[in-house]
């Protein structure tokens, strides 16, 4: 039995930072585990200008504790009104690494995002021909359709045919949970690609209901059933190199996710890669965790590969019921559970 990992230092090519005083707490358990991380504009304002994503950037880089070696990756928030020549310039100049689309209404602070994809077609062909990725909350937004559908439904409708009318566009489905997304990506060509949570690996929709309402695994795209959860593992495990790791961290005040109308988001930075690591582990998948891990992201990014590495250790290691967050705490993905792998360098 493998008994020591060693692998390149890893990335996280979707995260919720926050700002001000949960950015202050939650950013050093991200880059204590990731060399890099796609860090999502979902800020209120979101962050739609070169001015605020270098302002964000230097509160990120602000926050981070002395010494730490970390390179937060902006991205630009689409809306309505999103201008593709500052987006160009953005890119060239070095500050947005992506581009990210929320369909209006998808999730949180998404109120501001894209009613109409196809309105955007200068936005579009500027990213197609620039090679500037667009990473996509997957999701149709029409409340007759099933919660449970939105994703594959918005396979069908939205992505199939953006694929088709923008060949050359490199695409990241963010946070895939259906059997539907992890085909479409498999068969897609190389300019598609997915990353996926440790939670749509871990858990299937009865974790919202085990034994009462559990606001703590309700994140946005929701948990799917167990088929779903079984073919995203697949996914995950299959060594394509279209699939990534991301994690949608997402951070929200305990009272705001225990309440009458609760929050959607799984804080999952702290354990993240011992989250990972189980499955890869119980899937027999090892010897693809660094792929998953270090390597099929950057390459689609376009960007070189860490330096360095990290080792984790196959030993218990024991998750929080609580983590301080300001004059707050947030409740980790795994609260209260005990992870077999545990990073030791
Ligand atoms: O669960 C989620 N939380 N999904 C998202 O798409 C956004 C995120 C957040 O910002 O809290
Ligand atoms: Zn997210």
């Amino acid at each position: 039995m493998t008994e020591r990992l060693t692998i390149r230092r890893p990335d996280d090519w979707h995260v919720h930072l926050r700002d001000g005083e949960m950015l202050a707490a939650v950013v050093e358990y991200t880059a204590r585990q990731f060399a890099r991380a796609i860090v999502m504009p979902n800020l209120t304002p979101p962050v739609t200008t070169i001015a605020a994503a270098e302002a964000y950037r230097e509160r990120i880089v602000a926050a981070l504790p002395a010494g730490t070696d970390f390179t937060p990756l902006m991205t630009c928030y689409l809306t309505d009104a999103a201008d593709a020549e500052e987006i160009a310039r953005g890119y060239d100049e070095g500050v947005w690494a992506a581009c990210k689309l929320y369909p209006a209404h998808a999730t949180t602070n998404s109120a501001q995002g894209v009613t109409d994809i196809r309105a955007l077609s200068g936005v579009l062909e500027t990213l197609q021909r620039i090679g500037m990725p667009l990473l996509i909350h997957g999701e149709v937004t029409d409340r007759e359709i099933d919660i449970f559908d939105r994703e594959a439904i918005f396979v069908e409708r939205t992505l199939a045919p953006l694929v088709r009318d923008y060949p050359a566009l490199k695409i990241v489905l963010e946070h895939i949970t259906t059997a539907e997304a992890a085909a479409f990506v498999t068969e897609a060509g190389p300019d598609v690609a997915a990353t996926i949570t440790p939670q749509h690996l871990h858990l299937n929709r009865n974790a919202l209901f085990d034994g009462g309402l559990q606001p703590h695994a309700y994140c946005l795209p929701v948990i799917k059933r167990e088929r779903h959860r079984l073919a995203v593992r697949a996914a995950a495990v299959s060594g394509s190199p279209s699939f990534f790791l991301g994690t949608d961290s997402a951070p929200h005040g305990r009272a705001r996710k225990e309440a009458a109308c609760g929050c959607a988001g799984i804080f999952n930075a702290p354990y993240a890669l011992e989250s990972y690591l189980a499955v890869f582990d119980e899937e027999n998948a090892l010897d693809r965790f660094e792929g998953f891990a270090s390597e099929h992201g950057a390459r689609f990014y376009g960007l070189s590969f860490n330096q360095g590495t990290i080792t984790l250790e196959r030993r218990d290691e024991e998750v929080p019921e609580l983590i301080g967050a300001g004059d707050t705490a947030v409740v980790p993905f795994h609260a209260g559970q005990t992870l077999g792998w545990r990073c030791v360098a």
